[in-house]
């Protein structure tokens, strides 16, 4: 194995004790007593209100919408229709690039999904301008919408995911299911789901000249600036977005959607300030969504219970006019090792809104298809679900032939069992029954995610009076980044964390790359790490070259930047402070940039995930079919915690959303008009305080020295992955059922397939 240098091995030494300490949200007081202003609180002077009239049909065309009746209706200012809106600087249907999805803006009268903007009406009142759009009343030339996974003939997409193959193997599959003596050929459903975050897209946009001025939730600053400027004609430069809080995102804030610039079009159009906010119906088809999927897994064993093949299959659907594919076979590249692997896709096209990265996107939706599959086989070999697993966990990864930390697995599986009391478990399903007679059944599951890095920079300033700066336009959706950026840059400066004034989430600030992918805390904090040892770097040229330094000739010795001071490596009682370095040098301030990305050659040599291991038990009404999930543990190791607090959250919101993506969350399409019928958060069914279980989330120790140089994997993403499998697999347990089709809901489960 190719042992490699890592590259960013720190100039000079910094120590802090800030990353790794469980601090509060720095923004948590604002944000409980209501302080923290989003995205729609704001009401700039002569603000007017927009609202979105959206399609009722699926497919089709606005035959006419009556425009004079919504301009007759008192406190209309605008009625903006694909016939007089302003024309564009690029074509909203041009595809530029993988991450340039093609979007609605009033473009022509074709209806390509329901909830499709047809038209935007402004207005002085969010009241009168609701009222304006009801009296558009459309009529449409409806065609016969396509929907379903059988909609139409598929195809292989050139890509899945963000660009990655459709189809890809290692080893000969066939004879490996060929040779095997246990064998299973399944096939689980997935159901479409929409982010929902609790703040829907929302955004004020005001026109300065060609100047625009916004206040938008958005993952990514940069990419949303770059998208408005190509699509309204004007210099990036011109374009400022404020986002520093945002109410959840999932991947359907990554990019800017449809809505978000209609909002700007029509803040232009009237030359005042606009608001435009999304109703949640409205959230369910120009916002994105995780595509449905239909994923048949056929798994072949040895004697002993190895597996010798690996096939997984994935049937998914895009929409009519976009590409985006949900590589869910993916899932199966990673955690199992076997000869013979091989991972396809093949979709359809349907008259919905184009899917969309949607949290843990590919890995949630393969890995329940997955955990349940391999669950069957081990089931099929007579074995326990968690020995089958710790016999074919992965020692590299099976795809790649790349080494990674499999080691750090094995120790998320014993964490987990250990405290789940997994040893209990009775091998036969319904074996287990609480006071009331219910059925129990426990279920374990196999999480991954991959350690993510994109692109981001960061500014480092220490001024003369000591204090420090630092500044990355990153974004805290919730999850609390903001707090632990704050504190990698606490340690990348060498001063207390109340020294440090830490800005972000705005777009005038370096470009901290995208909130995504469960890499922005590696990303951002890498920047930010790099940031802080270039400036403490010029602090110590600085103080090593001047001869009426106590670090004067310390150059080699290096120097230790901690508490405000430099020291002398190999003396710490030979010090300065900041201060007086900046002061004698005649200097109000010196300032270092840095910038964070994947090491190229580490990444070539290892595989990188996130690994854990989830435990869950349920219980069901034996005649009522009502599941339950009452206890979960995961043990999860990724790498350097850098606020456990903030990663304990993630990783418990994480698994909320796999014991969803197993028992509640669907949207439902009606299949004759093609509409969402459950688009709102009633009848979409999330996880409320009654439906969460107990909870627990381990944080293996883990030290990864090829990740990154602070050892930073992503936590966002990986709670979904795993749990969700692991709750299907205890009902199995409970019931003996073993289930195809997901969320198991009652009906379901009492009726299979
Ligand atoms: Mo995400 S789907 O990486 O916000």
């Amino acid at each position: 194995m190719t042992e490699i240098m890592l590259s960013q091995t720190p100039a000079h030494v910094r120590h802090g004790s800030n990353i790794g300490q469980s601090f509060t949200r720095r923004d948590g007081a604002l944000k409980v007593t209501g302080a923290a202003k989003y995205a729609a609180d704001h009401h700039p002077p002569g603000m007017l209100y927009a609202v979105l009239a959206v399609s009722s049909i699926a497919r089709g065309r606005v035959a006419s919408l009556d425009v004079a009746a919504a301009r007759a209706h008192p406190g209309i200012v605008e009625v903006i229709t694909p016939a007089n809106r302003p024309p564009l600087a690029q074509d909203p249907d041009e595809r530029s690039d993988l991450f340039t999805f093609r979007l609605d803006l009033l473009q022509s009268d074709r209806v390509r999904y329901a909830n499709q903007p047809i038209a935007v009406v402004i207005a002085e009142t969010l009241e009168a301008a609701t009222e304006g759009a009801a009296l558009l009343s459309p009529r449409y030339e409806i065609e016969p919408a396509r929907v379903g996974l059988d909609a139409a003939e598929s195809f292989v997409p050139s890509a899945v995911g963000p660009g990655f193959p459709a189809q890809m193997h290692r080893g000969d599959v066939d004879a490996g299911l060929a040779a095997a003596t246990r064998k299973i050929a399944e096939t689980y459903e997935t159901p479409a789901q929409y982010h929902n975050p609790m703040e829907p897209h929302a955004i004020v946009a005001s026109w300065d000249g060609d100047r625009l001025s916004i206040d938008t939730p958005s993952q990514g600053l940069t990419i949303a600036q770059g998208r408005l400027a190509g699509l309204l004609g004007i210099s990036p430069d011109n374009i400022h977005i404020r986002s520093p809080f945002l109410g959840g995102g999932f991947g359907c804030k990554g990019l800017i959607s449809g809505p978000q610039v209609l909002g700007v079009i029509a803040a232009r159009v009237v030359g005042k300030p606009v608001k435009l906010v999304l109703r949640r119906e409205q959230m369910y088809g120009p916002v994105g969504h995780r595509a449905p999927t239909r994923q048949t897994l056929r798994l072949g064993t040895d004697r002993d219970g190895r597996l010798i093949a690996i096939d997984h299959h994935t049937k998914t659907m895009s929409s009519t006019f976009d590409d985006f594919f949900e590589s869910a076979s993916d899932a199966s590249h990673t955690p199992y090792a076997s000869a013979a692997i091989a991972t396809s896709h093949e979709a359809v096209r349907a008259d919905i809104g184009t899917p969309m990265f949607m949290r843990a996107p590919g890995e949630a939706t393969g890995s329940i298809a997955l955990e349940s599959a391999i669950d069957h086989v081990a089931q099929a070999c007579g074995m326990d679900p968690l020995a089958f697993r710790l016999r074919n966990y992965a020692e590299v990864e099976p795809i790649s032939g790349k080494p990674f930390s499999s080691k750090a697995l094995r120790e998320c599986y014993r964490q987990g069992a250990e405290r789940f009391g997994w040893e209990r478990r009775p091998l036969a399903p319904r074996q287990m029954r609480d006071r009331d007679g219910l059925l129990v059944g426990w279920g374990v599951g196999t999480a991954t995610f991959p350690a993510l890095m994109f692109m981001g920079n960061a500014r480092a300033v220490l001024r003369g009076d000591g204090r420090g700066v630092l500044e990355i336009g990153a974004q805290d959706m919730g999850q609390g980044a903001g707090t632990a950026l704050a504190q990698i840059a606490a340690d990348a400066l060498g001063l207390e964390i109340d020294r440090v004034e830490f800005r972000s989430g705005t777009s005038d600030l370096p470009d901290a790359g995208i909130a995504g992918g469960s890499a922005h805390t590696a990303t951002a904090g890498m920047a930010i790490h790099n940031a802080g040892a270039d400036v403490i770097a010029r602090l110590a040229e600085l103080a090593t070259n001047d001869r009426r330094s106590p670090l004067f000739g310390a150059g080699n010795a290096g120097v230790t930047a901690r508490g405000g001071r430099l020291s002398r490596s190999d003396d710490e009682s030979r010090s300065e402070s900041y201060a007086d370095i900046l002061g004698r040098a005649g200097l109000a301030q010196i300032e270092g940039h840095g910038s964070g990305a994947a090491d190229a050659a580490a990444q070539s040599t290892y595989a990188m995930h996130a690994h854990g291991a989830v435990f869950a038990e349920v219980k069901v009404d034996p005649d009522l079919g009502q599941i339950r999930a009452t206890r979960l543990v995961g043990a999860f190791a990724a790498g350097r915690i850098i606020n456990p607090r903030m990663v304990e959250s993630q990783l418990l919101g994480g698994m909320i959303w796999g014991v969803s993506f197993a028992l509640h969350e669907q949207a439902i399409m009606d299949p004759r008009s093609g509409r969402p019928m459950n688009a709102n958060l009633a009848e979409y069914h999330i996880p409320v305080n009654a439906d969460v279980p107990s909870l627990e989330a381990i944080l293996v120790k883990e030290h990864d020295p090829h990740v990154n140089a602070l050892g930073i994997k992503g936590v966002g993403e990986i709670g979904i992955t795993g749990t969700a499998g692991a709750v299907a697999n205890a009902v199995w347990h409970a019931t003996g059922v073993r289930m195809h089709k997901f969320p198991i809901t009652l009906d379901r489960l009492i009726e299979p397939r």
